[in-house]
């Protein structure tokens, strides 16, 4: 569903609008066209924003936390105000020195040793979709919505410690935040059914029925300490509800993503099942050919001296980066707009760079991986369903990736 109260684009260097469904269908076109007429776009939606579409553009910003502030991330109407440097989602929403604390207090539970202890509940997860998926025989499946959204949901709910059951709740919080941003405010919708209730209940409930010797992550933020302090209840719940955001769309529209590529490239296919060596490369070209996640930033207050390459901007504005556009720029990568799955040299910015570079990386590859091969041993032959291209729906706003993905299966093998 997308916002339909904005007004169709006229002209994408002067007038973008990245939360439209024209943008969400073809972004990369878009990308293409300005890296040629305009690579530093402007709108005066949203209050002012930009859109650097190269790559040295956007990693130049990425790593400039001086003149760019990570107090807002996701572009809407309205700019947070007075929650620098901590913001509502530590710590994606933090700027330094702060940020450097609340990164610290994470990277322990997202370290490869961690992440491999996942592996089979991952691998486990996949296997019963699929099963479920393959049970009445149907020919035409959602490897979206029946397959690829499932498979993060569920890994994070068990990291966290919360039923599975909750994931209905937690795709429509990130519809309302990262497709439609800036709604569900106040008399909107009941208190009851929002992120910031779930997350307060959850704490709560996690308080009063403590777990010793648990390793979920809501137990070992409540537990955990800065400096001999515990964590305030807005540090705990911002960034629980950072990992649930963080972690599902993104990985979710990075598997649809490639089971879309793989539909359409019979060739791609087979050279996965010939040469399992491969994967390792794939998941990491698949990454940058069809990387989910935009972020933004916001002109620091104050600031009187920032540009974008070249183009002076002012304090508080909004900035996208797309890290997308960045891994199709022909300036960094070799056959940018070719997927190689064994490429060698592969630099990408799916994950960001500089001071916030993703957390959940290791988490990403691995469903990624396990996803995909899961998949291929079970379905190793399937097309798009339809000719139609519009079939296929894509996410609006700064996450993108097949919400509506019909694959027809053209072979399928029983469990092993
Ligand atoms: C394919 C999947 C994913 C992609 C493409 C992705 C992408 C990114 C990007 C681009 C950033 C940088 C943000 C910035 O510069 O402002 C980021 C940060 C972050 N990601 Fe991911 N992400 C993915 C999955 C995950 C998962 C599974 C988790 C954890 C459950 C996660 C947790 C985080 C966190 C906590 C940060 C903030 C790091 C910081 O501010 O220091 N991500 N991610």
């Amino acid at each position: 569903m997308t916002d339909t109260t904005r007004p169709p684009v006229t002209d994408w260097a002067t007038d973008f609008d990245h939360t439209r469904p024209e943008y969400a269908e073809s972004a990369p076109e878009i990308w293409e066209q300005l890296r040629n007429e305009c690579p530093v776009a402007h709108t005066d939606r949203f209050g002012g924003a930009w859109l650097p579409v190269r790559h040295e553009d956007v990693a130049a910003i990425a790593r400039d936390t001086e003149h760019f502030s990570s107090e807002g991330v996701i572009v809407n109407d309205f700019r947070p105000v007075d929650l620098a440097p901590i913001g509502y989602a530590p710590p994606i929403t933090s700027d330094p020195p702060f940020h450097q604390v609340a990164r610290r207090l994470l990277l322990p539970a997202f370290a490869p040793k961690q992440i491999d202890r996942w592996e089979p509940v991952a691998r486990a997860t996949c296997q019963e979709l699929l099963d479920e998926l393959l049970a009445d025989g149907a020919d035409v499946v959602d490897a979206a919505a029946q397959y690829a959204q499932h498979i993060p949901v569920r890994v994070i709910a068990d990291m966290l410690g919360v039923p599975r059951e909750d994931g209905d709740k937690f795709r429509t919080f990130i519809h309302r935040i990262l497709e439609v941003p800036g709604s569900g405010g106040p008399g909107e919708i009941e208190y009851e059914d929002t992120l910031d209730y779930y997350l307060d209940e959850a704490v709560k409930e996690r308080r009063a029925n403590p777990r010793p010797g648990s390793d979920d992550l809501i137990t070992y933020l409540i537990e955990a300490d800065l400096d001999g302090e515990p964590l305030t209840d807005d540090h705990i719940t911002g960034t629980i509800g950072l990992l649930i955001i963080a972690g599902i769309d993104t990985t979710w529209s990075a598997i649809g993503s490639s089971l879309w590529h793989l539909a359409q490239r019979p060739d791609h296919r087979r050279q996965l099942v010939e040469d399992p060596d491969v994967m390792v490369f794939a998941v990491e070209e698949l990454l940058r050919a069809y990387a989910p996640v935009t972020m933004a930033r916001i002109v620091a207050e104050g600031v009187t001296d920032a540009e974008i390459g070249g183009c002076p901007v002012k304090e508080r504005d909004w900035v996208l980066l797309p890290f997308p556009a960045a891994n199709l720029d022909p300036e960094a990568f070799e056959d940018a707009d070719q997927v190689i799955l064994d490429r060698q040299r592969n630099r990408h910015l799916a994950f960001g760079v500089g001071i916030h570079r993703c957390i959940g990386s290791n988490l990403a590859r691995m469903e990624l991986r396990v996803g995909i091969e899961e998949w291929m041993k079970r379905i190793p032959d399937f097309e798009l369903a339809a000719d139609d291209p519009d079939a296929v729906r894509w996410s609006t706003g700064q996450v993108r990736g097949p919400r509506e993905l019909p694959i027809r299966l053209l072979s399928t093998n029983e469990v092993a």
